[in-house]
This record gives C-alpha cells, structure tokens and sequence, in this order.
C-alpha cells in the first residue's frame, strides 16, 4: 500500500512506524512539520492510499480528512482526549494505559476509533514510557488499523459506542502550575511522580540555589536525607535533593529560557549549576546493588553463574567524556572478573545514541570536547573488541542511533529487543563517524549494504537489523521483561561447554584481524576524517549539533525521508572516496544454538 505519513517531528514512535511498515511491503513517504498547504500539496504529489499520523501536533486540514482516511495515533485508552495523555497517566499513577488509532476528525482525538491497545505503565519516565511500552502498543495498533483498512470491510466506530464503549474524558494540558514540586509537604513518591511526568520535556520549573531551573530525571534514593529541598548529595553528575521523608536523585537540569534569550539545553545536573554548586559529599552508588537497595546509578554490575551483566542507562543514550571514562573503568572491572561471558546493556530504553553533543555544546572549546568525547567512545569500543578471554554480548532494550550502534557491534553477539530501532549511521550530524565501525560494520553486513546504511541514513527495525546481520538475536518480550529474558539466555550460554570454544575462537580470529589489518589503523583512518570537521568551525556539523541540541524545529522534511524509495544519497557529510568499498568484509559466525 502506499502509505503517506505525516508527524511533527521523525521521533522514535514514527521512525518505528516507518520501518515496520516498510518491513511488510507498504511503500512509506514521510511529511514532516506539516503546515495546511505543505501536507495538501504531498497529498497530491504522493497520492495515498492512506495516510497515518504517529505523532501530530497540528490538526490536518478538512479538505485532506474528508477526501483521504487519516489514521491519528493518540497515546491514550479508548476516551481519553487531551494533548498531555501520558503526563496525566503518570500524574494519576495508572497501572494500565492504552494507545488509540483515532480516524481525523474536525475535533481533535474525537474521531472514530480503528483500533486500540492496552500497555502498562511502570514506574519510568514518559519519555521512556512513550518510546518503550507505548511503542508497543502504538505499533500493534496502527498494524491492527491498517490491516482493518486494506481489508475493506471494517467499519470504524464512535468512541462511545459498542460493547466496550468507553466514558469520554477531556483530560487539560499539564502546565508547570500542575507541575510543580511542594518540597515542604510532598513525599519522595509524589517528588518522584511530578518528576516522571515531566521527563524528559519540559521538565519541573523550580527554584535551586536561587535561579530557576528545569528539573529533568528523577530517580530514587534509599537512605540519603535532609532538609526538604535542599541539595545533599552528587553521584556522577547528578544532583540528591531531600524530600520530607527521603531523597531523589536528578540527573540534569536545564536553565530557564531568558525572555528573547536562546534555546537552553539540558545538561548533567552539576554541570549546569557550576560554582553555585555548594560543597557537597559525593556519594557513589554502593558497590553491590542487589533487588532490595533503589538507589540511582547509572552504571550497575552484577553476576550470575557464570555471566556478568554490566548494564548502563546514561539520559537520552548520550555518552559524555566523563560518562565514557566510567564505563570503560566498570568494563575493566567487570572483565577483571572470573566470568565467561559479559553482557553490556541496559535493562531498557535507550542502549546509546552516541557522544554527548549537549555537553559538547556547552563546552568553551566544543572542538575539543567532540576529539576528547570521541576518542573516549573508541577508547571504549576497543576494550570491548579486544576482549578476547570471554564472550561479550550487547543487549539493546531499547534504540541505538550512530557511534551508539557501532558500540554495540564490538561485541561478538548483539542482542536486540524486537521493538528497538537503530539508526546506524552518522551523517545527518555531519559526521563520517568513528567507533570502529570501518571495521564493525562491514564485518558483519558486507560493503554494499554497509554502504548503503551509511548513505539512506534510514531508521530500520530490530527484525530489518537481524536479517541484514546487525543483529544476531531477537528478544520478543514487553520492555520490562527484556533484563529477565537476557539473563536467562546469558547464563545459559555462558555455562554452555561450547562457549569455551568459542572463546578460543575468537581469540584467534582477532589475531589474524589484527595481522590483516591493525585496529589501531581503522581508528587513525576514522579520526582523521574526524578531527578535520570537529576544528573546522564552518563544517555543517557545528551548526547541524547546535540545531539539534536546542531542538530548532526542522525547515521541512529533509531529502531523505520526503521519497517513499529507499537509497538516496545524502550531501550533508559523505564526500567523494568516503565509501568503505574495499573493506573487510565478514558475516558474523553463528552462534551454537544458531543465534
Ligand atoms: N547527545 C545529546 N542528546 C541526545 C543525543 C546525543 N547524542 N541523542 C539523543 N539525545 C537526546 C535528545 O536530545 C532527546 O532529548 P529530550 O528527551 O530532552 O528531547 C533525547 O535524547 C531523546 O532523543 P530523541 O531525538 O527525542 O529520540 P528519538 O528516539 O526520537 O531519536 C535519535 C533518536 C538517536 C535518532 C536522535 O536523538 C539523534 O539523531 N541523536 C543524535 C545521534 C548522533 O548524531 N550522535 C552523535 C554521533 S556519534
């Protein structure tokens, strides 16, 4: 079918949508910030069988939704209407939600109902909700919807007719008056809640050490305490602010816009306060944390028989210098370890979506800060491909996007939750990209469709990912499940006799990689290209970083996505002779259970 989609942004939940869709033959064209006359004028120039919007700000224009169907995907159960549905599902502590695909109407989300999902609602941020279990639900329901219209004969109904009709409940726009943090009286559950719901946009509006902030993130803390309000703790990065009857920890904050002031961007909590952070107790996660301790960290390291499981979870997948460093001590202590297999993940959400270029924004020489962020990521990388004394796996609860992806491929199995995205390639940044993916990339998918990643600069599926070798094993489970699901296969594997040879084998195999071709000249190759746009101030990265980092609304939709076809090449980064042609290029061997 030909499928047009049309959405404020390509967020997760469209990127998703677009690639599922492909995946099962529909021909998908994307419109994007579309205003009355540009969404009327791709109508015509694309002529849809269907039209979907996964996530719309605006209305569409009568003359479109009389003369075409438009499918909305509204982020609420049966009857919910309002534009801050998850903000008030978080808000009223629900324990289910759903998501509805909505027929366009003239009044918004009041259209028939084609289908609708229920998903839970764990205790997590909304964005992470919006991008893990929502996803779920949004995905299965647009299916549901689009199979419903491709056959013809379903009819759509009112929201409040049919068996399971439901009371319609016009829930307000959530504003910051709503939002707002009663440090004197309100409990570390209720901090936690207003929290949650505000993350990750736009965040608590607060008063901290006598300027006002956004507050983003909120996680909890087990047995740090003080006067409500006040600031007791930082644990890398993040801020600890004590409630009435405990503590939370806030990984970053953003400063109020000033009144015709530039765009502000959120950064790690110690960062944005600077010299007025007072002197404060750094205060590391203990050690071992087990079930029973709550305490935010985001790095964790436990073991089971034979398996270590070192997962990560850094705020919008964005890996600093700093947050790099730590990883890569934890990954030097997790292999210091007697174990035969190393899981490095998170338990959900985002896996990383590369260097930090919020940091890398704010810093006095952003240059510097990309070669140093960088040169950590491989630094990383390549303690993760040199590991040759057990098996390293990835596991991917959620999407990856550029030097985020290549992290994950230098490990020997990539594990991937089915309905993660991954965006692997660079140059809608800018960039050529480093990582080791010269190596990585074309190892495991050959040249051509290494290529051709790098060039479509396209979001594809966990399934695309698995068939094209990006991704060695599907992991079919909700969000919450996924950590679960992986520690039971992980140890499994690592008690397995065949593991021991494996690991031989790959001992050997990177030693003959390496007389072939030394990692260390893959690195130089991609840091050369590198260092030259990070120190020349006119490259389009510098101004394509600033642009994302203070979310400038995109001008239309760009070049690559406005076709429904597949393999157009972009101008932004890739020049002539930046082809990997001529790479070495290796499927990656099986596993034993044929994974
Ligand atoms: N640095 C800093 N922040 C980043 C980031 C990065 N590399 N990647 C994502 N984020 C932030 C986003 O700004 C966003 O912040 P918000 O929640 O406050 O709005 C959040 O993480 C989630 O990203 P968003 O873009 O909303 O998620 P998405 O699922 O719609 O899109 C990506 C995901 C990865 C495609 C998109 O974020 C992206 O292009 N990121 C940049 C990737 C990159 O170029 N990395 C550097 C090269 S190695």
């Amino acid at each position: 079918m030909q499928i047009l989609l049309v959405a404020s942004a390509f967020n997760s939940l469209t990127q998703r949508v677009h690639a599922e869709l492909r995946d099962r033959g529909h021909t998908v064209s994307v419109e994007l910030a579309p205003h009355g006359e540009s969404l009327r004028a791709a109508v015509r120039r694309y002529e849809p069988e269907l039209i979907v919007a996964p996530m719309l700000k605006t209305a569409v224009p009568r003359e479109v939704w009389t003369a075409h169907t438009c499918l909305i995907v509204h982020p609420g159960p049966l009857g919910d209407r309002g534009p801050s549905s998850l903000d008030w599902a978080i808000h009223e502590n629900a324990s289910e939600w759903g998501v509805t695909v909505l027929q366009a109407d003239a009044e918004m989300d009041a259209g028939n109902v084609w289908a609708t999902v229920a998903c839970p609602v764990p205790p997590v941020g909304k964005s992470d909700l919006y991008r893990n279990e929502v996803s779920d639900a949004a995905m299965a329901a647009v299916l549901l919807a689009v199979d419903r219209f491709a056959s013809g004969t379903f009819t759509p109904r009112a929201q409040d007719s049919g068996a399971d009709a439901a009371d319609v409940q016009v829930r307000p726009y959530v504003d910051q008056r709503l939002r707002r943090i009663h440090w004197d009286s309100d409990s570390a559950e209720t901090v936690l809640r207003k929290l949650r719901a505000a993350d990750s946009q736009p965040g608590v509006l607060d008063e901290l050490l006598g300027a006002d902030w956004y507050l983003h993130g909120g996680h909890p803390e087990d047995s740090l305490r003080g006067r409500p309000g006040e600031l007791v703790a930082t644990r890398a990065g993040a801020v600890c602010r004590a409630t009435t009857d405990g503590a939370v920890w806030i990984p970053e904050l953003r400063p109020r816009r000033r009144t015709g002031g530039p765009a502000t961007f959120k950064l790690p909590a110690t960062t944005a306060l600077g010299d007025r952070l007072p002197a404060l107790p750094e205060s590391p996660a203990p050690p071992h944390l087990d079930g029973r301790l709550r305490t935010w960290s985001d790095i964790r390291y436990r073991e089971e028989g034979q398996a270590g499981f070192l997962s990560f979870a850094f705020p919008g997948g964005a890996m600093s210098t700093a947050q790099c460093r730590r990883l890569l001590d934890a990954y030097r202590t997790a292999c210091s370890r007697p174990t035969s297999l190393l899981v490095l993940g998170g338990t959900r959400d985002f896996f990383s979506n590369g260097i930090h270029l919020n940091v890398i924004e704010e810093a006095a020489d952003p240059g510097e800060e990309s070669w140093a962020n960088i040169n950590a990521m491989d630094d990383l990388v390549e303690a993760v491909l040199t590991t040759t004394d057990r098996l390293v796996v990835s596991a991917l609860g959620g999407n990856a996007a550029a030097g985020g992806v290549m992290l994950a491929l230098a490990a020997d199995e990539v594990w991937c939750r089915a309905g993660a995205v991954l965006n692997p390639h660079y140059r809608l940044m800018g960039l050529f990209g480093s990582e080791y993916w010269t190596y990585t990339l074309p190892r495991r998918v050959g040249t051509d469709t290494a290529d051709r990643l790098m060039d479509d600069a396209l979001p594809v599926s966990a399934v695309t990912a698995q068939r094209l070798g990006l991704v060695d094993r599907l992991v079919a489970c909700g969000p919450q499940d996924f950590a679960a699901e992986v520690a039971a296969t992980a140890v499994r594997l690592a008690s397995m006799p065949a593991t021991q040879a494996r690991i031989a084998a790959k001992k050997a195999d990177r030693e003959r990689d390496e007389t072939v071709r030394p990692l260390a000249s893959y690195r130089q190759e991609e840091l050369v290209r590198m260092h030259r746009v990070f120190f020349d101030p006119d490259a389009p990265y510098h101004a394509l970083r600033r642009a994302f980092v203070r979310k400038e609304p995109s001008a239309g939709t760009p070049p690559h996505l406005a076709s429904g076809l597949p393999g157009r090449h972009g101008e932004v980064a890739r020049r002539p002779g930046d082809s990997v042609t001529g790479m070495a290029s290796r499927k990656a061997a099986p596993g034993p259970d044929g994974c």
